[in-house]
């Protein structure tokens, strides 16, 4: 969370972008050359045909020698199994997929991985967004477990069908955990028994809010009202609200569910969504509302940001509806000048949309938060050639939907207003020191091959300018008035990903994009209380072709005035970097390894584990 209503007029013309007074590409670009150097590396687009700003991506001879704004040497690329981080810095493993939150689980075994007894008292598997929370003087970490590998959690299995166990070990496996950690002698480790620990999963009670809550498409067997719901479903990034709760985003639900009659799923609703016949787990054969055929509006009831609250282990989780229904990577939210809460919400499926909520209540600190996440206006994003940018609200007049369909069918909704297609929303941060949201564009490799589920091809457009996308970028916009709840805005390219070994052009990437920090697919990103942008990337990690010189996964620091951008962290082969968060004395950072492909971290023999590492200065100094 980040409060910005402290900031003065003052500090805006002082400290941030300055926004122009007319929508003029070339007085945002003049204004960024004189306050920013970097953004020569900005490109705009014109009827599909890139306009270069000046000296931009012309090889590595022309790129930004950045002042050293960090207080670390980047590292080297790794190809290995372990992970790296800079000298003068430690890392160790915190919790592990099946480690213990409970004492009466069974010990993980290294070869057979989680009994059934005991999946629902383990740190699940696949970590992906997380935040820190402390709660009565207690570090919490309330942290998502996305989705499972099946050779993994089953590795006896094989090709055979799964059976109703077989379900019933992975369902318990995914969703959230909320962990008290302690640091000791021998460093951080979970706290077993604490009264705060807590697994959320696939059939944890929820219930459903706003102006959704009740609607028909929402209604099923088991629940006629559609007010309530069993379980979160593939929960990707998190947010944390500014009273202090935590929010997890249900990305690819979709995959969970199946027909026991395939023409179940040919209706415009589940096409757009991608529910298909066949689920990727077989829940469909053992749970009936997961088989469409039989309970078609159960997959409506996913696809929603949940809230959590941490400091309350009984807490039913709630959906709330008013945030929207699509496959959402995560959830940033920011308390405007006005205190109207505002949470950037990005929906990760190429050609899909980039998206703001705004309440209308205002958050006063210690003063109720009822309605502020179910009494708002949901908008998209239109971003203009000219380097401008418009939200536009999701109405029953801007869309011709009713009210609670708009939040069902969001997507439906957002191409019907015209939103800018994108490469793949992933994650949005804001940063905390100067009014700008960030979204990763984490690549997209079938641009106009496959159609997107609206039916168009994904066009290039102004900050998604490449036809062939490997590598990804991260756009920018800032508020018109650095008021979070304008519905205007100026945009720009933060970095464009790129090889400058093997690429030519805009493939060769933005100006700070140097051969000593090469990257592909940024996806995770969080600002630090500094205003340091962490990207973690989930990308290809072969290190061959066009991915030459890029190596496995990694986590950079981004300085958004110079633009420099420097690596940090490497992963162990095969897993992507995704989670980070800090505690409270920001002396320690968490970072999120999710689907290692060798045995990380328990060495040969050992099954591959999804793990949260901590990574410290060695000289105790805070990293956050
Ligand atoms: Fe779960 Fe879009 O990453
Ligand atoms: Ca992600
Ligand atoms: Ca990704």
């Amino acid at each position: 969370m980040n409060d910005l209503s402290h900031l003065s007029a003052d500090d805006w013309d002082e400290h941030h972008f300055p926004r122009p007074e007319t929508n003029d590409f070339d007085r945002v670009v003049e204004a960024a050359l004189t306050r920013r150097g970097f953004l020569r590396g900005v490109l705009a687009v014109g009827s599909g045909a890139a306009v270069m700003g000046s000296g931009l991506l012309t090889g590595t001879s022309a790129r930004a020698q950045a002042a050293a704004t960090f207080p670390f040497e980047g590292i080297a690329i790794q190809t290995d199994a372990t992970i790296h981080v800079p000298d003068g810095y430690e890392w160790d493993v915190v919790a592990r997929w099946g480690d213990p939150l409970f004492s009466d689980a069974e010990p993980f075994n290294p070869a057979t991985g989680v009994t059934l007894g005991s999946s629902d008292k383990v740190f699940g598997e696949n970590t992906d967004g997380m935040e820190a929370f402390v709660v009565d003087g207690k570090q919490l970490i309330a942290v998502n477990h996305e989705y499972v590998n099946v050779d993994t959690n089953l590795p006896q299995k094989g090709d055979a069908a799964f059976t109703a166990e077989d379900v019933q070990i992975l369902q318990n496996l995914q969703g959230v955990t909320v962990m008290e950690v302690a640091e000791g002698a021998d460093g951080w480790s979970i706290v077993v028994d604490s009264p705060m620990n807590r697994r959320i999963h696939h059939n944890t009670p929820m219930t459903i809010a706003g102006p959704a809550a009740g609607h028909d498409l929402l209604k099923t067997t088991a629940d006629p009202e559609g007010r309530t719901a069993l379980g979160t479903l593939n929960n990707c990034g998190s947010g944390k609200t500014p009273w202090g709760t935590y929010l997890t985003c249900e990305e690819n639900f979709n995959g969970y569910f199946g027909a026991s009659d395939p023409a179940s799923v040919e209706t415009p609703g589940f096409q757009r969504y991608g529910v298909k016949a066949e689920g990727r787990y077989g829940y469909e054969l053992h749970q009936d509302r997961f088989d469409v055929t039989k309970e078609p509006n159960e997959p409506h009831r996913f696809g929603w940001i949940v809230e959590i609250d941490p400091a309350d282990p009984d807490s039913t989780p709630v959906k709330r509806t008013a945030l929207g229904r699509f496959k959402h990577e995560n959830a940033a939210a920011v308390v405007a000048a006005s205190g109207q809460v505002v949470v950037y919400l990005g929906d990760d499926e190429r050609g899909e949309y980039l998206y703001k909520y705004v309440s209308n209540g205002t958050y006063t600190e210690g003063g109720s938060t009822e309605g502020l996440l179910d009494d708002g206006t949901l908008y998209v994003a239109k971003f203009h050639d000219d380097m401008t940018g418009e939200w536009l609200a999701l109405t029953p007049e801007t869309t011709g939907m009713d009210a609670g369909e708009i939040l069902i069918h969001t997507r439906m909704a957002a191409s019907a207003v015209e939103a800018t297609t994108m490469d793949r929303p992933e994650w949005v941060a804001v940063n905390p020191v100067s009014p700008q949201g960030y979204v990763a564009l984490t690549n997209n490799k079938n641009r106009g091959v496959k159609p997107n589920a609206g039916g168009d091809p994904t066009p290039v457009n102004g900050p998604n300018p490449r036809a062939e996308n490997n590598y990804g970028q991260i756009a920018r916009w800032m508020p018109d008035g650095g008021d979070h709840a304008a519905t205007g805005f100026a945009w720009d390219l933060y970095v464009m990903a790129g090889n400058p070994i093997v690429g030519q052009g805009d493939y060769a990437g933005s100006d700070n994009v140097t051969e000593g920090n090469l990257f592909n697919s940024p996806d995770g990103m969080q600002f630090d209380t500094t205003g340091t942008l962490w990207i973690q990337t989930d990308g290809d990690d072969s290190n061959e072709g066009p991915f030459t010189g890029m190596g496995n996964n990694q986590m950079l620091a981004g300085d958004p005035e110079s633009g420099e951008i420097r690596r940090f962290l490497t992963g162990p082969v095969g897993s992507e970097v995704t989670g980070l968060t800090w505690s409270d004395d920001l002396a320690t950072m968490f970072v999120g390894i999710q689907h290692p492909d060798a045995p990380f971290p328990d060495g040969e023999g050992a099954l591959p584990r999804s793990s949260i590492v901590t990574v410290k200065r060695s000289d105790g100094a805070t990293v956050g």
